[in-house]
């Protein structure tokens, strides 16, 4: 199993507080966003996870992350995503990345209070994604059920009403996905659409959609970044960490204080 996360795109909703760094290395209480995605990733055993940047910031996630996990076996690796094309675009860059693996696809802004461990490993074939119920169906891709929960269709922001359960931001795939991924045409927004990855399984009946109730924050506003703080923090979801990322934050701190001192010198 491979790890991607989608951290490009321009945040332009966060202006001007991603003028200059990018969103996914902006402050969820003590830690950059960024390491909430990553720890969904380690905590499930991935090793091989490929981060997904714009060109303006590729730097700072490599001074940030490019060398801090090699002592655990944990191997990352950047790919610039010149212009933002759609979700499913991560598949198409991360192509020889995922060569004949599964990959588990994570959004850079989406924070999961629950530990989706198990159903990385457990994964076989075919697409899992997971659904939460939400105040706001309209502003994501949507899951209809029917009476026995079995997926009766998904569509990306219905204007009509069809369903409260949002799909989350966590994508786990078979290596189908690539090829998928290159036949998808764009939608009306102009973008390459996750959910029409979704439809793609579904129709050869091998969709998964989990349901789960823990907390799912995504930090893309100055509202719901605001929210994330707030709520990361009240229920302590950043306790929630793999120990090898605090040791490796830890670990960035102390030298980050060695460096500096010398530069005061
Ligand atoms: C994207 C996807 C949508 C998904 C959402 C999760 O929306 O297109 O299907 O529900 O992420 O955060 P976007 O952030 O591009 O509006």
């Amino acid at each position: 199993m491979k790890g991607i996360i989608l951290a490009g795109g321009t945040a332009t909703r966060l202006f001007p507080l991603t003028a200059t760094p990018s969103k996914q290395l902006l402050p969820i209480y003590d830690r950059q966003m960024i390491f909430y995605p990553l720890n969904t990733l380690i905590k499930a055993g991935i090793k091989d996870i490929l981060i997904i940047v714009a060109p303006d910031h590729s730097g700072q996630f490599l001074n940030l992350l490019g060398s801090i996990f090699e002592k655990y076996g944990i191997r990352l690796a950047f790919k610039v995503q010149k212009i933002p094309k759609g979700l499913a675009d991560a598949f198409i860059l991360g192509e020889d990345f995922i060569d004949q693996d599964s990959v588990t696809m994570i959004l850079g802004d989406n924070i999961f209070e629950d530990d989706f461990s198990e159903q990385i490993k457990n994964f076989k074939s075919g697409g899992h994604v997971f659904a939460r119920k939400v105040p706001d169906p309209e502003r994501s891709g949507v899951v209809q059920f029917d009476n026995q929960n079995r997926v009766i269709k998904i569509e990306e922001k219905p204007k009509k009403w069809i369903s409260d359960y949002a799909i989350t931001g966590l994508y786990i795939y078979d290596n189908k996905v690539v090829e998928a991924a290159k036949n998808v045409k764009p939608s009306e927004r102009g973008e390459i659409e996750i959910t029409s990855l979704h439809n793609y399984y579904l129709k050869l009946g091998e969709l998964e959609v989990s349901t789960f109730e823990g907390v799912w924050l995504d930090a893309g506003t100055f509202d719901s970044l605001l929210e994330a703080n707030k709520i990361v923090k009240e229920k302590e979801i950043y306790k929630n960490f793999d120990p090898k990322i605090d040791e490796a934050i830890k670990k960035f701190n102390e030298e980050l204080k060695v460096i500096t001192k010398k530069g005061l010198l």
